[in-house]
């Protein structure tokens, strides 16, 4: 309940000016983004990199209004790609997109979006690295994953984002885990109504298993997106069952949590991505991660209290 009611009040505009303007909150948010700037976000991925875990970056932004914003989305990747191969970190770095920040929901934002995520494919091919597309809430699934498959004619590096939340994934896991293919695999952060989606929190991690083992068993990169030690756990085991060698799937965690285990999983010889998110956009992802966990809200409220 608690997550339903924060994933509301994150849509709201005047809740959303009072965090944003609300100076302790940046105490908070500092714990889950990488920073405002590209320097901090280089900086920020420099580190991790020097203690051999990979990195993905989001520049944020979602709920883009405006084709000039769509295009100058577009333009940081582009700036953000070029910084990542100057620092010579391209080998184990690269970028998530989300479609809408690149215009998807814009009038004839289909196309929009596509111009602007094939700037960023090149881009990072160019590079050295590559774009995985993350996934937003259920109404954009079809259009986003159109984008993927048309991206993926050029660019068949591209990756993309499952929720295990929506009933539709497995068949979605199973079209997917074909060669070359790279899955994250994540449970959803969004809130959806149960006729697409499980909502009970045992109904999700079963489906998030059965995804998996999907993903395992196929043929593609599956990339295990969660900070669950029940599915990392269950992650190494399908893993080892399948006869995969430990550079033919990653686990994945966000910037700032169980950064201890990120640390020792990557000891152990794992591929551990972190995903990185940077710039002045922040509200919505750093609401979705308050609502995720009690803890998370916990640690908020103790932050403004000063303790
Ligand atoms: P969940 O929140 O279910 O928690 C299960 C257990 O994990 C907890 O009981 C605890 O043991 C452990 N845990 C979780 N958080 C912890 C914390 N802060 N500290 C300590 N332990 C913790 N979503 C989406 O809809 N679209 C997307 O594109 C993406 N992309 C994405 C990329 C990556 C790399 C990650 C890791 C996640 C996403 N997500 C996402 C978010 C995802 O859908 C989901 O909301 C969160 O990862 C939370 O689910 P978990 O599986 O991590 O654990």
């Amino acid at each position: 309940m608690l997550r339903t009611a924060m994933l509301a009040i994150s849509r709201n505009e005047t809740v959303r000016r009072g965090m944003v303007g609300f100076g302790p909150t940046k105490k908070v948010v500092d714990r889950f983004v990488a920073g405002e700037t590209l320097d901090d976000c280089i900086t920020a991925v420099g580190r991790l990199t020097a203690s051999g875990l990979l990195a993905t970056v989001d520049h944020l932004g979602e709920d883009t209004t405006t084709r000039d914003q769509a295009d100058a989305t577009a333009a940081s990747y582009l700036d953000l790609l070029g910084r990542l191969a100057e620092a010579g970190l391209t080998a184990s770095v690269e970028v998530s997109v989300k479609l809408t920040a690149l215009g998807l929901a814009l009038p004839g934002g289909r196309e929009i979006a596509t111009a602007n995520a094939e700037r960023i494919c090149a881009a990072a091919r160019a590079a050295g690295t590559t774009v995985t597309v993350d996934m937003e809430d259920h109404t954009v699934t079809d259009a986003t994953l159109a984008v993927v498959d048309h991206l993926r004619e050029t660019y068949p590096e591209t990756g993309t984002v499952l929720q295990a939340y929506l009933h539709r994934t497995p068949d979605d896991c199973a079209r997917y885990a074909v060669p070359g293919m790279r899955i994250r695999l994540c449970k959803g952060a969004y809130n959806e109504p149960a006729s697409v989606a499980h909502r009970a929190k045992a109904d999700v991690d079963a489906a998030y298993l059965d995804c998996l083992r999907i993903l395992m068993k196929g043929d593609g990169y599956p990339m295990v997106a969660s900070h669950d030690p029940r599915m990392i756990e269950a992650a190494l085991a399908y893993a080892d069952v399948a006869g995969r060698a430990s550079d033919t799937f990653e686990l994945q965690m966000l910037y700032g949590i169980r950064a201890d285990e990120q640390a020792r999983l990557a000891a152990l010889g794992h591929r551990v991505r972190v995903y990185v998110p940077y710039g002045v956009d922040w509200y919505g992802y750093f609401t979705r991660r308050l609502a995720e966990r009690p803890a998370n809200m916990l640690f908020f409220g103790r932050a403004l209290l000063g303790r």
